[in-house]
């Protein structure tokens, strides 16, 4: 593949655009250093651009994303847009739609950073999450009976198909090979209630693991267990995988036991397609135009971007330089408690890492 690289950048609502900002500096200086050239196409989706056109996006939007390397998002969400319009209409959409179906979540304590999980260390915290992106109950599957009336029903359904979650199950395992830390994928499930949806992983996680991952020991935990151990032992895990709402869940979870939102990132990814980057906090609008919000959880998802793209190096150094930051810098990952502001945190990234 060429070092070139076409861009989308979504930057989106709220403090989005701050982060994406300082995220792409962080790039453009890591482009430099490590010698790769990209072109950046911005789209303006999110709730100002809804509340000027009334429309959340554009026909062409899917295609002209697609037409991309990879996608750099901000944040989604508007304190004057009702909730959902906006989550569904753009993130969710463009995850169907470009069939992201991971959703690469790593759980990485980094030096010097508070967790709220006594005793625990970096070396303690640190495994990754792989979230099935495009089926289970955020399928849409389901309606309402009687709407409105006494006797409404509202059924909302599960929708787990052979063939998603055996590419989700796939990428978890050859996941779990190439990080090769203790080679340990856990499925995480609720076998003992959802005896329909969780038996079809549960089948297809043995059956693959027997016959292709000889070298990957496969472990099981129900949801409200991982729960428990995530806090408990977060030690025991080394790649969980799961479907979308329990990875939604457990991944905010993760966010909290790893430092918070101002951290955590992660990929929508389709290892056969286009795939799109993001901080997975959300827009934080009381802290838009401040200078406050932490933006190492952009920057930590363009790191994330550059190494799906085969930057490896950059990718390393940017998360090197992060560790050091927040190591030896930050007084806390919070928003206007860090000690700096936005672009300062990110000139202390970008000065580590050129060195
Ligand atoms: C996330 C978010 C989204 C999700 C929302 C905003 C639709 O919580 O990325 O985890 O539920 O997937
Ligand atoms: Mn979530």
């Amino acid at each position: 593949m060429s070092r070139n690289y076409n861009l989308a950048i979504l930057p989106g609502d709220g403090t989005g655009p701050e982060v994406v900002k300082e995220g792409m500096r962080v790039i453009s200086a890591a482009a430099d250093k490590f010698g790769f050239k990209y072109d950046e196409t911005p789209y303006d989706f999110g709730g100002d651009r809804y509340l000027a056109t009334g429309e959340v996006l554009p026909e062409s939007a899917v295609g002209d994303l697609s037409q991309h390397d990879a996608i750099f998002l901000g944040a989604i969400g508007h304190p004057d847009v009702k909730p959902g319009i906006l989550e569904k209409g753009i993130l969710l959409r463009l995850r169907f739609e470009l069939d992201q179906y991971i959703n690469l979540r790593p759980v990485k304590l980094f030096p010097g950073v508070y967790t709220p999980v006594k005793d625990k260390t970096p070396e303690d915290i640190d495994f990754v999450v792989v979230r099935e992106n495009t089926e289970g109950l955020y399928a849409g599957a389901g309606g309402f009976l009687r709407k409105g009336t006494p006797y409404e029903v509202a059924v909302q359904e599960s929708v787990n198909t052979r063939m998603g979650v055996e590419r989700c199950l796939k990428y978890a395992f050859e996941y779990t090979k190439k990080r090769n830390k203790d080679n340990k994928l856990t499925l995480c499930g609720k076998t003992n209630v959802l005896t329909y949806a969780f038996d079809l992983w549960e089948r297809t996680f043995n059956e693959l693991g027997e016959r292709d991952y000889p070298g990957i020991e496969r472990d099981y935990a129900h949801v409200d267990a991982t729960c428990m151990w995530m806090v408990k032992n977060p030690e025991w895990f080394d790649v969980i995988v799961t479907d979308n709402m329990f990875g939604d869940i457990i991944t905010d979870l993760g966010a909290m036991i790893q430092g918070g939102m101002g951290i955590a990132a992660g990929g929508n990814i389709n290892p056969e397609g286009v795939s799109m980057f993001e901080p997975i906090g959300g827009s934080a609008p009381k802290y838009t135009g401040m200078n406050v919000i932490n933006p190492l959880a952009a920057i930590c998802a363009g790191a994330m971007m550059l190494d799906h793209l085969g930057e490896e190096d950059a990718a390393k150094a940017i998360e090197d330089a992060v560790m050091w930051v927040t190591g030896n810098k930050l007084e806390s990952l919070a928003a206007g408690k860090m000690g700096y502001s936005t672009t300062e945190v990110a000139d202390l990234v970008i000065e580590k890492m050129i060195g």
